[in-house]
C-alpha cells in the first residue's frame, strides 16, 4: 500500500511482494548473478574478512570466562554487515566496536522496518484504513533505509567509475545498476527488499546454530577435527569437512527461522476433497512436519549425524530452509556459505557453551529473545 502511494520511488511493490508477470520481470533480472555458484564463490575473499572481523568483535566482548552477552546484537551486526556488503559492493562498518551514525541509524532502520512489517502482518489490519502507528513507523523507517541506501548506491557508483575493476565484491551490485531492463526505483527497492530480508534471518540463524550444536560437545570436536587449527578457510576445507553441512541442515530442521512457507494460489486446487480458491493465502508449516516422528528418526532431537548416515524415517525434502520452487530465497547459497564458513572459524578457536534453555518467540520469524548469552571457551 505504501509503496504503490509513492510512485515517485516505486515503480512496483517489489520483488518480496510481487506476484504473476511483474515478480517474473524482478525475479528474472535482480537474481541470476545472486544464485549463481561463481559469483558466490568469488565473495569468498570478503566474507573471509567479514568473518573475522566479526570474531574479533566477539573478542572484544568476551568476559574472562569466555561469557558474550547480547550475543544476538552481534549476529545482527554480522547480518548487516555481510547482506549490505553483497548488495553494495562495499564494507559498512557495522562490525567496528563504534559504529558510524549513519550505519546505527540504518541499522534501527531495519530493525524497526521489520518489527513493523510483522505487526501489520499479524495485528488487526486498521493501518488499511488510516495511519496508524504501526504504519507510520512502517512508513518512517522504509524512508530511512530509502534515503541511505540510495545515498550508499551513489557512493558505490562513483567509487566503480573511478575504480572501473573487476571487483568480486562489487560484481552483483553493478550488474544490477547497469541492467537496462529494469526501472531505477526497482533497483534501489531491490537493494532495500534484499538487505532487509537477509539480515534478521542469517542472525538468528546463526544464532540457533550455535545453541544447539552447545548440546553437542561431541560433534564439536568432530568439527574441529575435520578443518585446518588455523588461518584463512578455503572452500576445499569446507568442503573436506562434511560436519559442519550436517550440523547445520540439522539446525535447519529442528529450529528454522523461517518456520512456513507462504503462497498466495495462483488457481484454485483440491487437497483432499477440499477445494481451496484462487486467490487463498496458504501457510504451509514445514518445521511441524520436521518434528514428527512419522517423518525422522528420533525427529525431536538435534542429530547432526542423520545427514551424514541416513536412519529411516529422512524425509529429507521436508527441510526447507529457503523455500522451495520458483520463489526460494535468492540468498540461499550465499547464506549457506556464510554459516559454513562462520561456524568453522568459531570453532577454529573455541568450544561454544549454552546454559539452560533458548526462549524463542514469534517475532515473524522464529527469533531469540533477546538477549541472548552464550559462552566461548578456548578449547
Ligand atoms: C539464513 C538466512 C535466510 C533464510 C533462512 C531465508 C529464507 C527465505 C525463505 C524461506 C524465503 C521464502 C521462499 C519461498 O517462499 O519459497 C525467502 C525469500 C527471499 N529471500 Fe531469503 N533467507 C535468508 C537470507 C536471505 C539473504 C541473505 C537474502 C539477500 C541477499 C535474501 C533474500 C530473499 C528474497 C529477496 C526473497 C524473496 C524471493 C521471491 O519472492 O522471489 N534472503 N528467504
Amino acid at each position: 500500500m505504501y509503496r504503490r502511494s509513492r510512485p515517485d520511488r516505486y515503480a512496483s511493490t517489489g520483488l518480496v511482494n510481487e506476484q504473476g508477470e511483474k515478480w517474473q520481470h524482478l525475479r528474472r533480472h535482480l537474481t541470476c548473478d545472486l544464485t549463481s555458484p561463481q559469483t558466490v564463490l568469488r565473495f569468498i575473499p570478503q566474507l573471509n574478512s567479514i568473518c573475522d572481523d566479526f570474531l574479533n568483535l566477539i573478542k572484544g566482548s568476551r568476559e574472562h570466562d569466555g561469557t558474550v552477552s547480547g550475543f544476538d546484537h552481534l549476529t545482527n551486526k554480522m547480518g548487516l554487515e555481510s547482506v549490505c556488503g553483497l548488495m553494495l559492493g562495499t564494507r559498512l562498518g557495522f562490525l567496528e566496536r563504534c559504529m558510524s551514525d549513519r550505519a546505527a541509524t540504518l541499522a534501527a532502520a531495519v530493525k524497526a522496518h521489520f518489527r513493523a512489517q510483522r505487526d501489520s502482518y499479524y495485528g488487526a489490519p486498521l493501518w488499511k484504513f488510516a495511519p496508524t502507528t504501526i504504519y507510520k513507523t512502517f512508513v518512517k523507517s522504509e524512508e530511512t533505509i530509502h534515503t541511505i541506501v540510495s545515498e550508499l548506491m551513489e557512493e558505490a557508483k562513483s567509487r566503480a567509475r573511478a575504480s572501473a575493476n573487476d571487483d568480486g565484491m562489487q560484481e552483483i551490485f553493478l550488474k544490477i545498476l547497469s541492467n537496462p531492463e529494469l526501472d531505477m526505483r526497482d533497483k534501489k527497492a531491490a537493494v532495500i527488499d534484499f538487505i532487509t530480508a537477509g539480515i534478521e534471518t542469517l542472525a538468528n540463524s546463526l544464532v540457533f546454530l550455535l545453541y544447539l550444536l552447545s548440546s553437542r560437545p561431541d560433534w564439536q570436536q568432530k568439527i574441529r577435527s575435520e578443518l585446518p587449527s588455523c588461518g584463512e578457510l578455503r572452500i576445499e576445507d569446507l568442503s573436506s569437512a562434511p560436519s559442519v553441512k550436517a550440523a547445520v541442515n540439522e539446525a535447519f530442521r529442528v529450529l528454522p527461522t523461517v518456520p512456513f512457507l507462504a503462497r498466495l494460489l495462483e488457481t484454485s486446487m483440491t487437497i483432499e476433497g477440499y477445494t481451496i480458491p484462487e486467490g487463498t493465502f496458504v501457510l504451509a508449516h514445514t518445521v511441524t512436519a520436521c518434528r514428527q516422528e512419522e517423518n525422522f528418526w528420533r525427529a525431536n532431537e538435534y542429530l547432526p549425524e542423520r545427514w551424514i548416515d541416513v536412519r529411516e524415517p529422512h524425509a529429507a525434502s521436508l527441510v526447507a530452509p529457503f523455500g522451495r520452487g520458483k520463489r526460494m530465497c535468492p540468498g540461499k547459497r550465499f547464506v549457506e556459505l556464510e554459516l559454513h564458513l562462520i561456524l568453522a572459524k568459531i570453532l577454529q578457536q573455541w568450544r561454544v557453551e549454552f546454559d539452560g534453555e533458548i526462549d524463542v518467540q514469534f517475532d515473524f520469524l522464529l527469533s531469540p529473545k533477546s538477549p541472548v548469552s552464550i559462552r566461548l571457551v578456548e578449547w
